[in-house]
């Protein structure tokens, strides 16, 4: 039986993922309680309690599991071991602490996929600095690495990465060498040129039923490996479609658990479709859901772990979301110009996360617009985003 109106969910992770979470909540009467380290989080204010402390910290966790009925994530990097061992103590953690375990490594992610039998990009873990034979014959290990794998080839952060940071295209072995910190927290990939990157959600429920969005489509910043813009749906092939689908459903199965999940795809050339990575949580691709879908991803996450049925993932609108990085080149209090501009756009809507400093480059909001197809949404969209400017000062 679900103990509504009185069920509490502490969310681990305070940022705009967690934010956006606690407006459904509210309409479902699910209280929040949020744990993050900064005071100033996005969802700090608009919690209904908060809690300081580190992801990290088995206090911090264990305090705010005792504040909550179940507890779920809004990032990856969270002390696993920490949540484990509540998780043993009866606490319900949904997506499960084994499956956090899997995610947040990288290449524990990779190897678990591939022994699924779910495409992924070619990989291989670096060899490590003290090989046996290191001194004279270590380089020989990376050379053999780099040549194995081809370059150009990308090297990722095994943890800690988002938002492309951990991420390095190296073009040659002095690249990889080049690498900051020890060799083994990185893992490297085979490099895919020109790949498009759809995404899929999937969500599974806690008697494993499954709803499916249609494909999103992600668009990519240039230089920065950071999402930019993403459009619903997808214009994708039906063999495609399909076969995203069933790529996405496997993925989300071979974990057992609930939640919602983000399957991070590319689309080769050749049509091959490959799994990048599977956040176990609302992703950005996923925002516009909140306008163009019957069930935003944050309501179906809520959904999801709490034991309700699932919703709707029907598509009302096709739409497009364009992100607002912050712009500048400074660190500071925020300011924002063109909100009056954006908001006289007609289908337009704006979301601002909340967050008093910035950083250039920091996620401080997204436009989301609607249309008759994804071009006149993007465009809407990228109108909106275009008269907005969000920095560390006023615009120039
Ligand atoms: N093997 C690859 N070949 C080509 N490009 C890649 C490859 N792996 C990653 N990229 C590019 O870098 C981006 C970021 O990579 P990835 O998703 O692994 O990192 P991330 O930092 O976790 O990303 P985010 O937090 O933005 O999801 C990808 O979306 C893609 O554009
Ligand atoms: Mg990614």
């Amino acid at each position: 039986m679900y103990n509504h109106p009185t069920m509490r969910l502490g969310v681990i992770g305070g940022g705009q993922l967690g934010r956006m979470l606690i407006a459904p909540a509210r309409e479902l009467g699910v209280a929040v309680n949020v744990l993050d380290p900064d005071p100033e989080a996005a969802a700090a204010e608009v919690a209904d309690r908060f809690l300081v402390g580190s992801l990290t910290d088995p206090e911090a966790l264990a305090e705010l599991a005792s504040w909550s009925d179940l507890l779920t994530y809004e990032i990856e990097h969270i002390d696993v071991s920490a949540l484990q061992s509540l998780a043993d103590r009866g606490v319900v953690i949904r997506p499960s602490a084994r499956t956090l375990a899997t995610i947040q490594d990288k290449l524990l992610q990779k190897r678990h996929l591939a022994r699924h039998g779910i495409p992924v990009p070619e990989f291989l873990e670096m060899p490590s600095d003290d090989e046996p034979g290191s001194g004279a014959d270590e380089g020989a290990h990376l050379s053999d690495a780099g040549k194995q794998i081809g370059y150009p080839c990308v090297a990722k952060a095994r943890r800690g990465g988002y938002d492309g940071r951990g991420v390095v295209v190296c073009r040659d072995e002095a690249e990889l060498r080049a690498l900051p910190g020890p060799r083994l927290h990185w893992y490297l990939e085979r490099y895919l040129a020109d790949a498009a990157e759809p995404a899929m959600l999937v969500a599974r429920g806690v008697r494993g039923e499954l709803r499916l969005y249609q494909a999103f489509e992600m668009m990519f910043h240039p230089e920065r490996n950071i999402c930019d813009a993403v459009v619903l749906p997808a214009a994708l092939p039906d063999a495609v479609q399909r076969r995203a689908a069933e790529i996405a459903v496997a993925a989300v199965e071979s974990f057992e658990t609930a939640g919602l999940f983000a399957i991070e795809l590319f689309l080769t050339g050749d049509g091959e479709v490959l799994v990048n990575e599977i956040a176990p949580r609302p992703h950005n691709s996923g925002h516009l859901t909140i306008e163009a879908c019957v069930t935003s991803q944050f309501e179906q996450h809520l959904r999801a772990v709490c034991g309700l049925p699932l919703g709707s993932t029907e598509l009302l609108s096709p739409g497009a979301m364009v992100n607002l990085l912050a712009g500048g080149r400074s660190e500071g209090p925020v300011a924002i110009s063109g909100l009056e501009e954006a908001l006289a756009l007609e289908r337009v809507r704006v979301h601002l996360y909340g967050k008093r400093r910035a950083r250039p480059g920091r996620k401080m909001g997204h436009v989301t617009a609607l249309g008759a197809d994804t071009n006149s949404a993007l465009e809407a969209a990228r109108a909106a985003a275009d008269s907005l400017w969000i920095g560390a000062s006023e615009r120039v």
